[in-house]
């Protein structure tokens, strides 16, 4: 009963209007406040974007120095917070230990939950942003166990991350400029993507009024699946399992087969069509990375070029339009970087933090928001009596 339309994946319902990220998926067309994603990653660094992302335009030098600086400030983390990580089995997978202890954020930093004081919800925004880097970065350390890196508020943002991944208190560490400004267009690429499942989960549990750390959490845990951000993860163990240019036929025909349950992972997208302009920008930062770290050789990335190659003049995926997505070449490029598999999605999680805290905050900001609450078509029995004994 009642007058509403069943759209199982949300293909063709707005749940909320938006001013941050647009994208055309027939033109295969990604814009963040109007700019071109493409324009961004070659002119802007990560750091910038969040301030536009979140307050809707490119800072000046001096906006971008005050902004800096107040994320500076909320870098480290409650040293109570260590504990959680070693409460936690070593080989606990990153996701897992990220979701807990981001979730945790809220018994610890009471004084930014109210979400009906904007200064408050700034503040928690800042601190996400801040500390999304070192809890990330904790959760590697400790999978390997090496001590906690402390923050550097004389690095930027994403070197600062590097040092906190892969610096040890023994040595002096040196950040590759070609690498932090590759995982730096990393994260560009990664801060947004609208309505995406992750991102509708934290508007989800935002419009319930809740915290939005808890909100955070819920969209890392949203993000780990495999459709969604776990692809990375998945498309770099694909490529593993393929091993070899001479098995990719074999691979192809699985993926067309539908009763095998096998996709070609990094391929295919919901919204773009014709090509997702991300992974455009991936591959290039991809040979940029191999190129400084002389690991052109890579046999993975021989692998992923002709698997594009042949999926590319394949009738089945020129019909379904599918193409690579940005997760295929980025597995390639942050095992490069050094980072294991299971780090992949974590990452992921670091770059999408902005973009799930201005959309949260743009929901909670907008007076035409109410709690998210959708309908169902109901298949079940029809009312029926209680059996009697
Ligand atoms: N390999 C083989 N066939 C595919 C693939 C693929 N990767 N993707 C879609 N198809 C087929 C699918 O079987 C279906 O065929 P049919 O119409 O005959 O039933 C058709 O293409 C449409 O697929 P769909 O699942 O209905 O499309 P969707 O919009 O619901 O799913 C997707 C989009 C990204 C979940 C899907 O393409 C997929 O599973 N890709 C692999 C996982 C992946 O790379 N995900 C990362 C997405 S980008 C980053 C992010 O959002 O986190």
């Amino acid at each position: 009963t009642g007058c509403f339309t069943y759209d199982p994946g949300f293909t063709s319902t707005a749940n909320c209007s938006s001013g941050i990220t647009f994208i055309d998926g027939d033109k295969g067309e990604l814009l963040y406040r109007g700019y071109s994603i493409d324009e961004l990653a070659e002119n802007s660094n990560f750091l910038a974007i969040c301030y536009l992302l979140l307050h809707g335009e490119l800072p000046t030098n001096e906006e971008f120095k005050t902004f800096r600086n107040t994320i500076s400030r909320h870098t480290m983390v409650h040293e109570q917070m260590t504990k959680f990580f070693t409460g936690f089995r070593r080989d606990g997978h990153p996701m897992a230990i990220m979701v807990g202890v981001v979730g945790a954020l809220s018994a610890f930093y009471h004084d930014s939950t109210d979400i009906n004081d904007p200064e408050q919800r700034q503040t928690a925004s800042y601190r996400m942003i801040a500390k999304m880097p070192t809890i990330a970065a904790m959760a590697y350390k400790y999978s390997i166990g090496q001590p906690f890196i402390y923050p550097r508020n004389d690095l930027d943002y994403t070197s600062n991350f590097l040092q906190m991944c892969f610096s040890v208190p023994c040595e002096p560490y040196i950040v590759n400029p070609v690498v932090a400004r590759a995982l730096d267009r990393i994260f560009i690429l990664h801060a947004d993507h609208e309505q995406n499942a992750s991102t509708s989960t934290v508007r989800l549990a935002g419009s319930s009024g809740a915290n939005p750390f808890a909100c955070i959490a819920a969209g890392i845990a949203c993000l780990w699946g495999p459709a969604h951000g776990g692809a990375n993860e998945a498309a770099l163990n694909m490529l593993e399992e393929i091993g070899t240019v001479d098995r990719i036929p074999e691979y192809i025909e699985k993926a067309k087969d539908k009763s095998s349950g096998f996709r070609l992972m990094g391929f295919g997208h919901r919204v773009y069509k014709n090509y997702d302009p991300r992974a455009k920008v991936m591959q290039k930062t991809c040979h940029e990375v191999l190129d400084a770290l002389d690991k052109r050789n890579e046999p993975l990335l021989k692998v992923a070029m002709e698997l594009e190659r042949i999926a590319l003049e394949d009738e089945y995926f020129v019909q379904k339009k599918l193409y690579p997505n940005i997760d295929f070449y980025s597995g390639i490029t942050l095992r490069a970087i050094g980072f294991p598999v299971s780090m992949f999605t974590v990452l992921f999680a670091v770059a999408r933090t902005v973009g799930w805290i201005a959309q949260w905050k743009e929901m909670i900001e907008d007076p035409e928001q109410k709690i998210g609450r959708p309908r169902q078509l109901y298949i079940g029995p029809p009312r029926r009596p209680f059996p009697k004994a």
